[in-house]
């Protein structure tokens, strides 16, 4: 479907022309004047230069022109030469009834490409904390977004599962449990299906392991053998490896669902161990690779650069591979295995200049192709009241889990406040149930509003209030809306095939030009991948709906046919809500 600001566009480059100027100063925008009129145009400024006339008298030769139209209902030229308008409700009505028979709603999906996102990205036997949270969230929307417009998007969770971490736990265990069979090292046997911990002391083992290796060097040359033996493929310590990624994943998959995260690929920083020395081979006969100071770097600094560009390392000087060689044997792997258009990557920003360095490195040494596009997203940080990056009361990190535990809490005595003053009952279960689906929404919307890219400050208060610019708000409206129809039904009124009636009031009107404004914004949203769009988009919608919703007397309606067609009003009102929630990786309750 057309653009609603392109079809008046049309009109006002129609009007134009006819009164002698050239039509494409009749680009039409939304007004910045809603008080005085709907949509404005400022071409008639931009004429007046080239035909040496008053903007004003251009402006009112178009007016003119556009007196009778079947878009438009009013166009006044107004000094010092805009054009302000106003639309038909006919016009939007019929463009209303066209949008909810569309797919989609009308959206003109781009040309479909196949793309492959890297977000989550914990590190397994460490607990997720909020840290991990953006990347989580952002990702699945834009996985959603990306999907819903039309691309074979693959969502990765690139897990950190290899490297001295890994060494860290195993030496550790070896430390607690020597006679463990994995030490072993003439056992041949089977190992136990059971690993030999749960995820609790394994979320325990890993900070004391990192601390004793901060503190006394043996013990890191231990980690560090450790992580060598099990990487040179030693069996015991490849069996420990698989409980460890067992036992975490597991938790893991627990964690994301709660979040309403999921991946398609559960691949991990491990997998391309293998592939590693070829790839380096292959650099270093291709030219690229050279050895510095007995690393292996590859240059990617460009003469345009404004700021220092470090060569991307490849290779430590004692061979060991870092967090560089995978990313990059990574990208290897996806190229031969999935032959993406695209890739994109949710980090946090401070990683801008890393993933700069690797692709640069990744384009040079041809791991990619010419046109594969490599996008890093790096959003800020969450932040506490204090500006400060986000900690527990006491001053630590704060788990995820709790995070949401508390928001959870938080919103129970949101949902039992409101139903008291209200003045129904609740049953306890249900709320609690509710509690889930609101609190999502809250940490969600939370964080979605803003632009990936900016800190935003957690504000517990703010996020779970069902009024202003949060999720339960617009949960609220959904709810709100669903109960109309709801009733609508009870009184036997038909929810299929319905039909939108003329306005009737300001507030109908500002509702439809809303909606109709869906197909455009979802355009930037995907354009952009931003799905903040999606939730000013859907903010003002809410505001339209409800505004509307305290004007009229919806189902005390005696006018069969109007009440009907407001009935259709909501109900795309509601599907349009529903569909841009789902995008953000939210759902409404039945009731709150
Ligand atoms: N595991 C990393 C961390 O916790 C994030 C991984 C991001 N993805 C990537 N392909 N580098 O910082």
């Amino acid at each position: 479907m057309q653009k609603i600001l392109d079809l008046i566009s049309e009109e006002m480059k129609k009007a134009f022309a006819e009164a002698g100027y050239d039509a494409e100063l009749g680009r039409v925008t939304l007004s910045n004047r809603p008080d005085l009129c709907e949509y404005q145009c400022n071409g008639a400024m931009a004429g007046a230069k080239k035909y040496h006339k008053a903007p004003l008298m251009i402006a009112q030769e178009v007016a003119e022109k556009l007196q009778e139209n079947a878009v438009l209902s009013e166009v006044c030229a107004v000094a010092p030469g805009f054009l302000n308008m106003k639309v038909k409700e006919s016009f939007v009505r019929d463009y209303l009834r066209e949008m909810s028979g569309a797919e989609k709603f009308g959206f003109q999906a781009p040309e479909s490409k196949k793309m492959i996102i890297d977000y989550g990205g914990p590190n397994v036997a460490k607990p997720l904390h909020v840290g991990h949270l953006r990347s989580g969230i952002i990702g699945e929307s834009i996985k959603r977004i990306c999907r819903y417009a039309g691309h074979e998007v693959i969502g990765d969770i690139h897990l950190g599962d290899w490297g001295l971490q890994m060494g860290l736990i195993i030496t550790e265990l070896q430390k607690r449990q020597p006679d463990l069979i994995y030490f072993d090292g003439s056992y041949e046997g089977e190992y136990p299906k059971d690993a030999p911990f749960t995820i609790s002391e394994l979320e325990e083992i890993y900070p004391t392991a990192s601390a004793k290796s901060k503190e006394d060097e043996a013990y890191k040359a231990d980690a560090m053998e450790a992580t060598y033996k099990l990487q040179s493929g030693v069996r015991g310590y490849r069996a420990l490896w698989d409980h460890i990624i067992a036992v975490s994943v597991a938790d893991l998959k627990k964690n994301y669902a709660n979040l309403n995260v999921e991946f398609d690929l559960w691949k991990g920083e491990s997998d391309v161990h293998d592939i590693i020395p070829g790839m380096v081979e292959a650099m270093k006969k291709g030219g690229y690779a050279y050895e510095s100071d007995g690393a292996l770097v590859v240059d990617v600094k460009e003469e345009t650069d404004t700021k220092e560009v470090p060569p991307c390392m490849i290779l430590k000087s004692d061979g060991a591979s870092l967090y560089n060689t995978t990313d990059l044997a990574t990208i290897m792997d996806r190229m031969e295995n999935f032959h993406p258009d695209k890739l994109i990557y949710l980090t946090d920003k401070r990683q801008d200049l890393y993933f700069e360095q690797v692709f640069r490195c990744a384009k040079k040494t041809k791991l990619v192709n010419e046109d594969t596009e490599l996008v890093h997203i790096g959003f800020g940080t969450m932040n506490g009241k204090d500006g400060k990056p986000f900690k527990t009361r006491e001053g630590g990190v704060m788990r995820l889990e709790n995070l949401i535990r508390e928001i959870n809490e938080e919103m129970i005595r949101k949902i039992r406040e409101n139903a008291e003053t209200k003045g129904y009952e609740i049953d306890m279960e249900q709320a609690g149930e509710t509690a889930k689906i609101v609190g999502l929404a809250a940490i969600k919307y939370g964080d979605l509003s803003n632009q990936a890219s900016k800190d935003y400050i957690f504000d517990m208060d703010r996020f779970t209030s069902f009024e202003g610019d949060t999720g339960p708000y617009i949960l609220y409206t959904i709810v709100r809306i669903k109960s109309i129809l709801a009733k609508y039904e009870e009184q036997g009124g038909d929810l299929t095939d319905m039909v939108i009636d003329e306005a009737v009031n300001g507030s109908e009107k500002s509702l439809m030009l809303e909606l109709a404004k869906y197909n455009a914004m979802m355009e930037t949203a995907c354009e952009e991948i931003a799905p903040h769009k999606i939730c000013a988009y859907i903010y003002d919608l809410a505001n339209a709906f409800n505004h509307f919703y305290h004007e009229t007397k919806i189902l005390t309606e005696e006018n069969g046919q109007k009440k009907a067609g407001w009935i259709a009003l909501l109900a795309l009102t509601k599907e349009v809500l529903e569909t841009c929630i789902d995008l953000l990786g939210f759902s409404a309750p039945e009731r709150m």
